[in-house]
């Protein structure tokens, strides 16, 4: 790649619209964390961690990702796990990010749901003071487990109801597709909530129709497996349906073996609104900058489709009018246009 492209890829603002920040953890953190709380890990070193991280497919990295997670106890191990992305986020030129937190993966464990939020949205806060950084969150059932524990979430998030802008759905997505979660879903979409959900990632392109239709979700978090069904793709198109597409975690959870393999461009090329997004970017090999210069190396992408993914990367937000317009007008000035 040329080095005008690569000096684009790196310094355009973005907005990165699927991570989960407890994917965000590095083994250093998690390590610096189980020592403070006295937490035993089954793994003897840094190295040894990061040599686990060799999955075969997405059940084998979430059994990784579930364990790192544990070390997280106080309302400070939030806010240090969120200030360290947002620190390689700002880094990264990222001037939006919409977050996911899994509040289940700490809640089975103990640890209240006020700690959780409260330390995370402490670490927001201080991005946007310092750093013009904004942020919000995604609060994530967990699909492996019943739509009953979903609604015990939803009960004990709703003191904590300012500090979150919408609902997903994630982990172990296949047998678990999104009509288990449907009135769950109709009660958040009653509550004014966003939604979003995974799908199309391991699962069937059904999988990204029923969200659809029956979770009424407004962005498709992955979707890459959508081109397999021609009509649901026109239909992903015409209504302007985002993907929040992730490159490195696709080719680590081998939904595609190699970069070179990845089909973003074939999305495009479908009239698509793609964004690319780092997914876990401390178990992928890579924050959202990576992501962008690992496929512009591998796949036929040039400074326009750069400019269509920064575009595209704010249009899909859930930022209001007046904010997205900012926003656009600087990838726009970024641009010259
Ligand atoms: N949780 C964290 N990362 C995930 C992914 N890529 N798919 C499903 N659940 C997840
Ligand atoms: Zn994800």
């Amino acid at each position: 790649m040329d080095a005008a492209l690569r000096d684009t890829l790196l310094n355009m603002p973005k907005a990165e619209l699927h991570m989960h920040i407890e994917g965000s953890l590095e083994p250093e953190l998690i390590f610096a964390l189980a020592e403070r709380n006295r937490v035993r890990l089954n793994y003897a070193s840094v190295e040894e961690l990061r040599t686990a991280y060799a999955f075969k497919d997405l059940q084998s990295f979430l059994d990784i990702y579930y364990a790192g997670a544990s070390v997280l106890l106080t309302e400070q191990d939030f806010y240090d796990m969120t200030r360290a992305y947002l620190q390689r986020a700002h880094e990264d030129n990222v001037r939006h990010t919409e977050l996911f937190f899994d509040p289940q993966t700490h809640t089975e464990r103990g640890v209240d749901f006020g700690t959780v939020v409260n330390g995370i949205d402490r670490a927001l806060q201080d991005a946007r003071k310092e750093w013009s950084l904004s942020g919000a969150l995604i609060m994530c059932f967990l699909r492996h487990l019943s739509e009953e524990e979903a609604f015990a979430t939803l009960e004990q998030a709703l003191p904590y109801r300012d500090k979150f802008i919408g609902v997903g759905l994630d982990s172990s997505e296949r047998g678990h597709p999104p009509e288990k979660f449907a009135r769950v879903f109709e009660r958040c979409r009653e509550l004014g909530l966003h939604l979003v959900a995974h799908a199309g990632e391991e699962g069937p392109p059904e999988y990204i129709r029923t969200a659809l239709d029956l979770l009424k979700v407004e962005r498709i978090d992955h979707g890459v497996r959508c081109l397999e069904d021609a009509e649901l793709t026109a239909r992903l198109a015409r209504d302007r349906v985002p993907l929040t597409v992730c490159p490195l975690s696709n080719v680590k959870l081998r939904v595609f073996d190699k970069a070179a393999d990845h089909n973003l461009v074939r999305l495009l090329d479908a009239g698509l609104v793609v964004t690319v997004n780092s997914d876990d970017p401390a178990y992928f090999g890579g924050y959202v900058n990576d992501n962008f210069i690992q496929m512009f190396e591998a796949l036929p992408l040039g400074r326009e489709h750069a400019y269509q993914m920064a575009h595209n990367s704010f249009s899909a937000s859930f930022l209001g009018d007046a904010e997205k317009r900012k926003y656009l007008d600087e990838v726009d000035a970024f641009f010259g246009r």
